[in-house]
């Protein structure tokens, strides 16, 4: 088995290097982990799905230190593309554009004329991209199907063994994947709800964007093709909870003979709670909540097996649309519903 190193910030350029030579280096983003790998090298860009045990038609995000990468791979970038550039890049937002034909293998691309860039904020990752001198591909780096890492811990639960190493930057500030946008089409439209609100890119072009990530039949192709598989799903059923039913959740998850996790704020945890309740705190806010998702349901999956997990819900607005759009997949969309 492979070891899997853990580099410190001050360690990027012996990152890079292991990146040069086709190796696979997990990187920090505002967002969660990703799983990074030279974009230009085939061999390594099918070493990716192969560790995180994805499928080969969900094509990956191509990372990269600056907008001049980018723009050695973008064929057009439609009326907006510039705009939100300057707006947003670094930032948690990606962008879907035209490229240039033959510019990218398909294996990154999974043989779509188009291509998602994302310049992340963190800085530790920029230097080590420039330093590599190519963009490289960063799907989450969690295995396919469990939810996207927001530490090097989280990473190292999936990957080890299995990546050269892990540049480790601390937990990463957003906690969800960023926003996508495709400017491929004619309209602009959200694919991927994230950091980025909806509102934030409609201030800045001027225009409504379509969010049609739930119009998907079961029949159609997804226009962001990763959004078709199973996500985030931990071993444990999740049931939402919507804010003024905890009460009853509570009273339910008392009356069970097993343990019974609860993701919640912080102001319910501050009550009594029934012994086999199993408290995650979710913090105070949406930005907590949503800053803590992932690291909850990993610890009921890897630390706190049980097998039902309570969590709480926000309004879809906002942050709160890409925390309910993540919370929905860990779920399948199931509610706790109280019995009256
Ligand atoms: O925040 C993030 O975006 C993180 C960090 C690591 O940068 N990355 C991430 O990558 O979430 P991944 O691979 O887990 O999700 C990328 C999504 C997938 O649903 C994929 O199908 C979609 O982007 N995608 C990639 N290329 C696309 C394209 N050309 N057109 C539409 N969707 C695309
Ligand atoms: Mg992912």
């Amino acid at each position: 088995m492979m070891i899997t190193k853990i580099y410190s910030p001050a360690e990027t350029k012996k990152a890079a290097e292991e990146i040069k030579l086709g190796e696979l280096i997990a990187f920090p983003t505002e967002t969660v982990y990703g799983l990074g790998a030279d974009a230009t090298n085939e061999q390594a860009v099918k070493r990716v799905y192969l560790a995180k045990g994805r499928p080969s038609d969900n094509p990956l995000i191509v990372t990269v230190s600056s907008p001049e990468m980018a723009a050695e791979y973008i064929a057009d970038y439609g009326q907006y593309g510039e705009k939100l550039i300057k707006a947003f890049w670094p930032g948690p937002l990606t962008l879907v554009f035209k490229i240039k034909p033959g510019s990218l293998s398909p294996v990154v691309t999974g043989g779509l004329s188009t291509a998602a860039f994302r310049m992340p904020e963190n800085e530790t990752t920029r230097k080590m991209i420039a330093q590599a001198g190519v963009p490289i591909v960063g799907p989450s780096a969690n295995s396919s199907g469990k939810p996207s890492p927001t530490t090097a811990q989280h990473v190292f639960h999936d990957m080890e063994g299995k990546i050269a190493g892990i540049l480790d930057d601390g937990p990463t500030a957003v906690g969800v994947e960023s926003t996508i946008v495709d400017l491929s089409t004619s309209e602009p439209a959200i694919l991927r709800p994230g950091g980025i609100i909806s509102e934030q890119i409609e201030k800045t072009i001027g225009l409504s964007v379509d969010s049609d990530q739930h119009k998907v039949g079961a029949n159609e192709t997804p226009k962001a093709p990763g959004m078709k598989y199973k996500h985030y799903a931990p071993a444990a059923q999740v049931l939402i909870v919507r804010p003024n039913d905890w009460k009853q959740a509570l009273a339910w998850a008392g009356s069970q003979s097993e343990n019974i996790g609860i993701m919640a704020p912080s102001q319910i945890l501050k009550g009594s709670l029934p012994a086999n309740v199993l408290p995650y705190d979710m913090g105070n806010d949406l930005a907590s909540a949503t800053h803590r998702l992932f690291d909850g349901l990993r610890y009921f999956d890897n630390e706190q097996k049980v097998n039902w997990i309570l969590a709480c819900s926000f309004e879809e607005k906002g942050l709160g649309a890409a925390y309910m759009n993540r919370l929905k997949k860990s779920s399948g969309g199931t509610y706790f519903e109280p019995q009256d």
